[in-house]
Formats: structure tokens, sequence, C-alpha cells
């Protein structure tokens, strides 16, 4: 199967920035939407706790590091973790870009255009990354663990 970027760029040039624009945000918004809860958050459990202090050494280390990528972010974009060659891997993209372009397989994010935070937030993007762990997942982020590893 060729790699979406491969198939982004096999597109006529005059479409491939709204095919990337358009698809990367409705994969980026399917995933996040699945992503958080009601009443979640607390401490990772399962395959991502282990996961977690595998690669990054413990959870605190894990959100200040995730919370760095996404306040460094300069403008629109995400911070997502995911699976790479087997590996977990933390960055930030610009825009509606996914790790999916790279060969990435997305198990945790967050929107960090200003969309997503200002009516409660203001500019304080800090103030909303750190309260957005009080509505992960976790449960579904071990789903997609699992499936990056499968
Ligand atoms: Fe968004």
């Amino acid at each position: 199967m060729l790699s979406p970027s491969y198939q982004v760029a096999v597109l006529p040039e005059d479409s491939r920035a709204a095919v990337r624009n358009n698809a990367g945000g409705h994969v980026n918004h399917t995933i996040f939407w699945t992503l958080m809860k009601p009443n979640g958050g607390g401490a990772p459990t399962g395959a991502i706790a282990d996961a977690i202090k595998g690669s990054f050494g413990d959870f605190d280390k894990f959100k200040a590091a995730f919370e760095d990528a996404g306040l460094k972010r300069f403008g629109s974009g995400w911070v997502w973790l995911s699976v790479k060659k087997g590996k977990m891997e933390l960055a930030s993209y610009p825009y509606q870009d996914t790790p999916i372009l790279d060969g990435g397989f997305p198990i945790l994010g967050n929107d960090v255009w200003e969309h997503a935070y200002y009516l409660k937030y203001q500019n304080k993007r800090v103030d909303y990354l750190k309260a957005w762990w009080n509505v992960v997942n976790w449960d579904e982020v071990n789903n997609r663990l699992k499936m990056a590893r499968s």
C-alpha cells in the first residue's frame, strides 16, 4: 500500500493542499473526539501506562513533554503521541497534518488550534493543555495502542 504522503503527492498539484488539509482535519478530529469523555482523566492504566513509563520515565514527565510540544507549536496545529516503527513518538504538527502522513499511528492527541480553547481559555493555551488531561479517555488510548501494535 502506498504511504499516505505519497498518495497526496500523486494528486493533481492544484488539489493537494485542499485534500491534505481537509482529509487531515477529518481524520485528526475523528480520532480526537474518541480520546475524550466526561469524567475521564486520571493516571493512565494498562499497556499505555507501561509504554509511557518505558518511553518517558513517568506520567508527569510525559505530560510535561506533551504540554511543551503543544505550547511550542506556533500557530495552529496538533500534538500527537503515535507509534512509529514500533516506537512511541511525541511530536507536534502544523495545521491539519497528521502523524499518518509520516507512517505513524496516532494514539493520543490534542487540538491546539485556537478554536479548540479560546471560548473558555482565551489565549491561555497552557491552561487548556493542563485541563485537557481531565477528560482523556485512557480506555480508548489503550484501544488505539493495541491497534497500533497488531
Ligand atoms: Fe479543531
